[in-house]
Parts: structure tokens; C-alpha cells; sequence
């Protein structure tokens, strides 16, 4: 008994894997393909890139940086406090107890909770300022 041909209009079960496959490769290349921005901490003039998916804090460790002063790394100490000069941000919620609401209006921030949308340029507030590498 003769089989009739293979329609052309649906893919073949090995087409419908390369095209998930080619689909896979694609989702996985977005995902690796992530944003970078510079940031640059005017009181060193040194600059460190920044992902768009990591804080600021986590940026500037990540590469080994000095610059930022690093505490707790959860909102809680307020020692990473920096006030952005320039540039776009996303801030996640953060203690009133270290940046009050007029501070937050003002651009001064917490860098562990804050992820860069655009280039940044900060400057570093606090007790731990004199830490700041020069
Ligand atoms: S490192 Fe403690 S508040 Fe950011």
C-alpha cells in the first residue's frame, strides 16, 4: 500500500523540533542579553557598569569597585546612601528611618535598592563618604 505524500502546508514533527528549537535558542538569547548602563561616581570620577536587572550597590561589587560604601546590602543599614545627580532609575521601597520622602523627591536614594534605567552619575552622602576610595 502506497502512503500518500506529506502535505508541505504543516511542518514535519522534526520541523515543529527546530522551529522549538530555533524558539528555545531565541527566549534563552533574550534572556542572556541583558541592558548595561555606566555609572559614575562623581566624588571619584570612577565609573563601573551596571545591569539593568542589578542594583547599583550590586554593580559596583560585582566588578570589584571601590566607591559605593557596602553595608547590608538590604535597605537597612543606609550607609550605600547616594544622591543621583543625573539619570533614570527604578527605586524599590525603601526605610524612612535613612532617606525621608523629601529626601527620595530629591534623588537621594539607597544604592542597594536602586537599578539604573539609564546612565547614572551619583555622588556618595552619609557617614561613610570618607571611605569613598579617591
Ligand atoms: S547596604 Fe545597607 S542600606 Fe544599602
Amino acid at each position: 500500500m502506497k502512503r500518500p505524500p506529506r502535505s508541505t502546508a504543516s511542518p514535519s514533527p522534526e520541523g515543529e523540533q527546530a522551529a522549538l528549537g530555533a524558539s528555545r535558542r531565541e527566549a534563552e538569547a533574550t534572556a542572556t542579553a541583558r541592558t548595561y548602563f555606566a555609572v559614575t561616581v562623581a566624588d571619584t570620577g570612577e565609573s563601573f557598569r551596571c545591569g539593568e536587572h542589578e542594583t547599583l550597590l550590586a554593580g559596583m561589587e560585582r566588578l570589584g569597585k571601590c566607591g559605593i560604601p557596602v553595608g547590608c546590602r538590604g535597605g537597612g543599614c543606609g550607609v550605600c546612601k547616594v544622591r543621583i545627580e543625573s539619570g533614570a532609575f527604578s527605586a524599590r521601597a525603601m526605610s524612612r528611618e535613612h532617606v525621608s520622602a523629601e529626601e527620595e523627591g530629591a534623588g537621594i536614594v539607597l544604592a542597594c535598592r536602586v537599578k539604573p534605567l539609564s546612565d547614572i552619575r551619583l555622588a556618595v552622602l552619609g557617614q561613610m563618604k570618607k571611605k569613598v576610595c579617591a
